[in-house]
């Protein structure tokens, strides 16, 4: 895991990047991200709050947990001119600030590669999650072949480098493993740019209990 100077270091590079990575196409994925979600949400892993003004109005309150101070503040700015009520919160994935069943959607949006404990994770999305919730994902995965094989040599220092980010997680097995219905998922080469591709994007809602993992 990055030691804490990288992780600042990394703090102010994203405040800079995530914008910019807006305007090359990553606005269209996060509307879409959040399209026509309602009632309580869950951002996790907000970072600067890039996200926030995509919201839809039908959305009544963002719980947006974000654990690094440097993001935290400049989510907190952006949660000022957002178009629905946004609460920036400091904690982590792994301990969500919401009752059992409180929340309507959990978004996920370039942060279970960072994530340390995807398990912990998943669970606590799971746990926050009303019965016919929905998690919301946004995610780059380990390419196939050899460019997979690539992403696995170059993690330790990718890892060191971008905050502690994984560019080799398989994520919708995560989700699997999790008891996830990961049928709503699908991969796409988006952006062209490796090791941010394939990212893993759409719903997937928790499976009814007694049904077993793998394709359904
Ligand atoms: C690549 S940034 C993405 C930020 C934002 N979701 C976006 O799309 O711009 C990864 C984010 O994950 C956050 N993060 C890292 N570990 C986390 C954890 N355990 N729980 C919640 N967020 C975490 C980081 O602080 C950072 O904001």
């Amino acid at each position: 895991m990055a030691d804490r100077n990288d992780v600042s270091l990394f703090a102010r590079a994203w405040v800079v990047a995530s914008p910019l990575l807006e305007r090359v196409g990553l606005a269209d994925s996060r509307r879409r991200l959040v399209a026509d979600l309602h009632g309580t949400v869950v951002e996790v892993g907000a970072g600067s709050g890039v996200t926030f003004e995509h919201y839809p109005p039908e959305v009544t309150r963002v719980v947006a947990v974000e654990p690094d101070p440097h993001l935290r503040a400049h989510a907190l700015r952006y949660a000022a001119g957002a178009p629905v009520r946004v609460e920036v919160v400091d904690t982590v994935a792994e301990a969500l600030p919401l009752a059992d069943g409180e929340a309507d959607a959990v978004v996920f949006g370039l942060v279970l590669c960072t994530v340390p404990d995807v398990a912990a994770a998943l669970a606590e999305a799971r746990r926050v999650l009303a019965p016919d919730g929905e998690l919301r994902l946004l995610e780059h995965v380990r390419a196939d072949g050899a460019l997979g094989r690539v992403a696995d040599r170059i993690a330790p220092v990718w890892s060191r480098v971008g905050g502690g980010c994984r560019p080799n997680r398989d994520t919708a097995r995560r989700l699997d493993e999790a008891g996830f219905d990961v049928s709503g998922l699908r991969t796409s080469p988006f952006p062209p740019v490796f090791p941010l591709t394939p990212m893993l994007t759409g719903s997937a809602r928790p499976r009814s209990p007694g049904r077993s993992p793998g394709p359904q």
